[in-house]
């Protein structure tokens, strides 16, 4: 299979491009309890030049759509049991490990969450960020060196010069957590998944490396998707957002009516649990109740113990997603008569 894949002579995309495509993705987790559906029927299109948020609770099942796209799921625990992601028109689900490896960095880059776990502690930094460029911009020597030196810079990192020599153990958390941001640029990425890439920063420097993303983003027309628990970071980046519960996508928005006019009780919820959009709070969210156990899942719509507005047919039935209005989706009841 690897052969068909010539990722190289790949076109360059074209903005507003649909670049990746998530169909029906399904990801099943084995539990003591037996096995759950963490990412249940999600769907999304992602476009270039674009960022689109992904929101919602702690356990919601955010890191395991970004997991599952590029097939990083725990090994032995998690896999990929339904669905399409379609990149340059090939479906990611379906690629042998080899021509996995392939799209995996070159064509779509992720930020992990725990920037620990994303680097390799027995190379320098300057292996790590060089090895994209090496590959896929083509450089060696010093020309390699100095383009490290200048993606580490960029990245805001302290004495670059003697940092690319360094190894992760030598530095910070918030250091590795942008060498992470380094990596993940360092080729030449169409889609860019970052999972709470900013959570280890203070305010000036994720400030900064916000800016940075998007001044990628705008020469590179890399889509982006960006999990984050932080409002304010989605008004600041985002063009559209997904909210996420239990597994689902409940509510697709652009960002500015996901604000304005949520078309969810749980987006609604979400939004009023954010006590200040200035304030730097750790997992802000504050609503009443609990998500439900993915292995107790309620019969009908997953919200509905928790939603002030939840009637018997919420109780008896998931709701589908629901139009209620341009590019806004809600898997809501209360939208039927739209459907
Ligand atoms: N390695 C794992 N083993 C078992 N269960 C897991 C594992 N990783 C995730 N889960 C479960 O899958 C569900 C979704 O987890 P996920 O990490 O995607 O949540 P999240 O939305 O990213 O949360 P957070 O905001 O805390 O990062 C949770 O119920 C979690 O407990
Ligand atoms: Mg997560």
């Amino acid at each position: 299979m690897n052969e068909a894949i010539d990722i190289a002579s790949l076109p360059s995309t074209s903005p507003g491009q649909v670049v990746l495509r998530v169909e029906n993705l399904v990801t099943e987790l084995r539990t003591t309890r037996g096995v759950v559906r963490a990412v249940d029927n999600v769907s999304f299109d992602l476009r270039a030049g674009e960022t689109l948020g992904l929101v919602g609770e702690s356990g919601s099942g955010k890191s395991l759509t970004c997991l599952s796209i590029l097939r990083l799921l725990p090994e032995g625990i998690g896999r990929v049991a339904g669905g399409r992601v379609t990149c340059d028109g090939v479906d990611l689900v379906s690629l042998d490990e080899d021509a996995m490896r392939q799209y995996r960095g070159r064509r779509v880059s992720i930020i992990l969450q725990d920037p620990m776990t994303s680097l390799n502690p027995v190379l320098t930094i300057g292996d790590q960020v060089g090895e994209g460029v090496r590959l896929y911009r083509g450089l060696k020597g010093k020309p390699l060196r100095d383009k490290i030196v200048d993606l580490l810079r960029r990245m805001r990192i302290p004495a670059p010069e003697t940092r690319v020599d360094a190894y992760p153990h030598e530095m910070s958390g918030g250091m590795r957590q942008r060498v992470g941001g380094a990596i993940a640029v360092s080729g030449t990425p169409a889609v860019l998944i970052a999972d709470e890439p900013t959570t280890a920063l203070d305010a000036t420097v994720q400030a900064q490396y916000l800016a940075l993303l998007r001044d990628v983003q705008r020469r590179e027309g890399l889509a982006i998707l960006f999990v984050t628990h932080d409002f304010g970071i989605v008004a600041n980046m985002c063009d559209r957002v997904a909210v996420m519960y239990a597994g689902r996508i409940v509510e697709l928005a652009p960002v500015r009516e996901l604000f304005d006019t949520p078309a969810h009780p749980y987006t609604e919820a979400l939004l009023r649990s954010v006590p200040d959009l200035d304030v730097d709070v750790e997992r802000l969210y504050s609503i009443e109740g609990q998500p439900p156990a993915l292995h107790a899942l309620p019969k009908g719509c997953a919200f509905a113990p928790r939603c002030p507005v939840a009637h018997g047919k919420c109780l008896a039935e998931p709701p589908p997603m629901f139009e209620t209005g341009p590019g806004q989706r809600a898997a809501c009841w209360k939208h039927e008569k739209n459907g």
